[in-house]
């Protein structure tokens, strides 16, 4: 049996997460694995803070960690960029192995961390920021080693899909539905990179640098969040067969790898729309698998501590048997990946109007649609009117580029009938 103590650098929802796994299946661990693991500092930015365990074993200094010689393991679950980025950089530089759930740091300086980690040679875990308790990361590097990923489709965001879920089927409000999201740990620290599609983005650009080979920053990604999701068009979607959910979706093409975070309008018949909730859901197209679907909870604290703890064991046996880590994160830019301006892309589209009660508007409407080539596959106008004196009509395309839904939105939202700026979602088919 093999001790290895650890260094935990964050006590908040996951970093406790861990230390219950740890503590309540360590059996379970050492009979399985050889690997009695210990955590033997944790580092936290207020010592005054009550916890449940002695005071001994926190510290507000990262050097008393750092530098414990004892200390061969140490896991990142602060979260953000920094201090995150730097402490994972002088960890890896002194030789210890190291585990992160930081997307946005892996997202951000994944580049410098990984090339590190190399050249020193240790082991980086990162299972856990992605997908939460789904073991997606691993899949990607081993089980689907031998494939040319061709796409990934997925709900990758705990929070949003928990806020769509209570919205749409508990009448909850948006603001209140964050709130529960809040209080069971499954937002960031700041929620808006939640709201706002951004933690997705950075889930995303970890799948695709695997997934394509080559380094991929969440800078290139289009990303749309849901915080302008109003709960009627989440109601509308639903009347016309829709349910709405924030998807990530990387695809390679003829012409490039289309790379977006967007709300979407998914048929209620498509398996994905059965995911609640903080579940996550991931589907992997390779070229000799096809299509494989990874479900899961995506957020949380026992979920994510358990996918913490696959990396740690990992480490640990990195440490026994210097394996090296098979396809760790592509280190370069070298082979530039073609990504695609979304205004290429083509969609089927849900609008929702917010026009005036009287004879003409439609024809307006349709008219300026017609002249940019965008056909129209159903509408209906609905009697509520959501304003003085304008009722919403809602329509459904035909696919059409984005580009031209861009003109003809500004178009018709000039028109002196139009009395707001027209919602637009994408369709998936
Ligand atoms: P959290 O509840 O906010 O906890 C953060 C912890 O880090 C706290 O213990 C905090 O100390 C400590 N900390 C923050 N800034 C620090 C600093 N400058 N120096 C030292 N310690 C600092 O966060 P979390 O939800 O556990 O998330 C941790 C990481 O896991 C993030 O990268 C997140 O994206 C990722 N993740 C979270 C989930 C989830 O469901 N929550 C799932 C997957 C991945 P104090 O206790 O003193 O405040
Ligand atoms: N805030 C993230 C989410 C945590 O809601 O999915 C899991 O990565």
């Amino acid at each position: 049996m093999k001790r290895v103590e650890i260094g935990l650098l964050g006590f908040g929802t996951v970093g406790q997460g861990v230390f219950e796994l740890l503590e309540r299946q360590r059996e379970i661990l050492i009979k399985r694995t050889g690997l009695d693991l210990r955590v033997k500092r944790i580092l936290v930015r207020d010592l005054n803070k009550k916890r449940p365990l002695p005071k001994e074993l926190f510290t507000t200094n990262f050097e008393e960690i750092l530098n414990d010689p004892e200390i061969s393991v140490i896991c990142e679950l602060i979260g953000g960029l920094e201090p995150a980025r730097t402490y994972l950089l002088r960890a890896i530089e002194s030789g210890k192995q190291v585990v992160t759930a930081n997307k946005a740091v892996l997202a951000e300086a994944g580049e410098e961390i990984f090339r590190l980690a190399k050249e020193k040679g240790v082991y980086l875990g990162f299972e856990a920021s992605v997908g939460g308790g789904i073991p997606v990361i691993k899949t990607l590097k081993e089980a689907l080693v031998g494939n040319r990923i061709e796409s990934i489709l997925g709900i990758i965001n705990g929070t949003t899909n928990y806020i769509l879920t209570r919205m749409l089927e508990s009448n909850l409000s948006f603001e209140r539905a964050l709130e529960e999201a809040k209080e069971r740990g499954y937002a960031e620290a700041d929620p808006s990179l939640d709201l706002k599609g951004f933690d997705s983005a950075h889930k995303l650009a970890i799948l695709a640098s695997l997934a394509f080979g080559s380094y991929v920053s969440s800078e290139k990604i289009y990303v749309e969040g849901i915080d302008e999701i109003d709960l009627m068009d989440l109601k509308f979607s639903r009347d016309f067969g829709y349910i709405v959910k924030l998807v990530a979706s990387a695809r390679r093409t003829k012409r490039g790898i289309e790379l977006m975070v967007f709300p979407a309008l998914i048929p209620e018949n498509h398996i994905l729309t059965s995911v609640r909730l903080n579940y996550n859901a991931v589907y992997i197209k390779g070229d000799f698998v096809g299509d494989i679907l990874l479900y899961g909870l995506g957020a949380g604290k026992e979920p994510t501590a358990s996918a913490v703890v696959s990396d740690l064991v990992s480490a640990g046996e990195y440490l026994i048997h210097k394996r090296a880590p098979l396809l760790s994160y592509p280190q370069s830019t070298s082979h530039q990946l073609k990504i695609l301006p979304i205004s290429e892309s083509l969609f089927r589209y849900y609008f929702r109007f917010t026009a005036v009660d009287r004879p003409g508007v439609l024809s307006k409407i349709s008219g300026i649609l017609g002249k940019y080539d965008i056909s129209i596959a159903s509408v209906v106008q609905i009697g509520r009117q959501i304003r003085k004196g304008a009722v919403p009509i809602v329509m459904l395309t035909h696919e059409t580029q984005e580009k031209k839904v861009v003109d003809a939105l500004n178009e018709i939202d000039k028109l002196d009938v139009v009395r707001a700026k027209t919602k637009r979602l994408r369709i998936l088919t």
